[in-house]
């Protein structure tokens, strides 16, 4: 399994889309391109998620697609099999994060304590979402956590915008920040994919000054 750091290209940023069809999820995925967003996570809360991550793959090849809100062993191996390259979830057990490694696809299981932290590094997990990153102490608890578990990078997700997403991306413990900012739901409802593009733009100026996936 490749960790996900490795598999991630250009700014450190990974949008979420979360679309009702596949044609809409590739005009989210498609404004985001055009922004510079080279990495996406299709969250699996529509129905139709799994075929907008097959639309998105087939017709944007140049972005990284991967699920997001794995919740359970058939969301992992249906992601899997609609094209996923990477899956990321909101919670950690064992169980679920054995699902995950079994597909053999690059992952980022979420936690938020210090407890779920030392469960995944015992399933040799180092690379983590850090859910919900705002709710959750936000960048002061990723900086507590950094002298406790050294090697542990995160993925902050929750509550991150334009306005505090550099001080999550100037921690040395976070490879890459997530979340929905650049694709507000009523730009989608509004198909103001330009706004989309815009938003995005700005998320991956800052990105590439402060950092940039592996
Ligand atoms: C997620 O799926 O990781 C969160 O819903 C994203 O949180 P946000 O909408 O606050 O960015």
């Amino acid at each position: 399994m490749s960790a996900l750091s490795k598999v991630l290209q250009g700014p450190a940023l990974l949008p979420i889309i979360q679309a009702e069809t596949p044609s809409e999820a590739v005009a989210i995925a498609n404004a985001m391109y055009q922004g510079g967003i080279c990495s996406v996570e299709v969250v699996l809360r529509t129905t139709k998620a799994l075929d907008c991550i097959s639309a998105i793959r087939t017709q944007i090849p140049q972005l990284l697609v991967g699920a997001g809100t794995i919740l359970s062993k058939a969301d992992a191996q249906a992601a899997k099999n609609a094209g996923s390259q990477f899956l990321v979830s909101p919670a950690s057990t064992p169980n679920l994060l054995q699902a995950m490694l079994d597909t053999g696809l690059p992952l980022a299981p979420g936690v938020s304590t210090p407890s779920e932290i030392a469960m995944a590094l015992e399933m040799g997990l180092t690379e983590l979402k850090f859910f919900p990153a705002n709710l959750s102490g936000g960048s002061p608890m990723l900086k507590a956590l950094s002298s406790i578990f050294q090697q542990v990078r995160f993925c902050p997700t929750g509550g991150i915008s334009q306005q505090n997403l550099s001080e999550y991306l100037a921690l040395k413990n976070v490879f890459v920040v997530g979340g929905s900012w650049v694709s507000p739901a009523k730009a989608v409802a509004e198909q103001d994919w330009t706004l989309i593009t815009e938003l995005s733009r700005q998320a991956t100026a800052l990105a590439l000054q402060l950092k940039q996936a592996a």
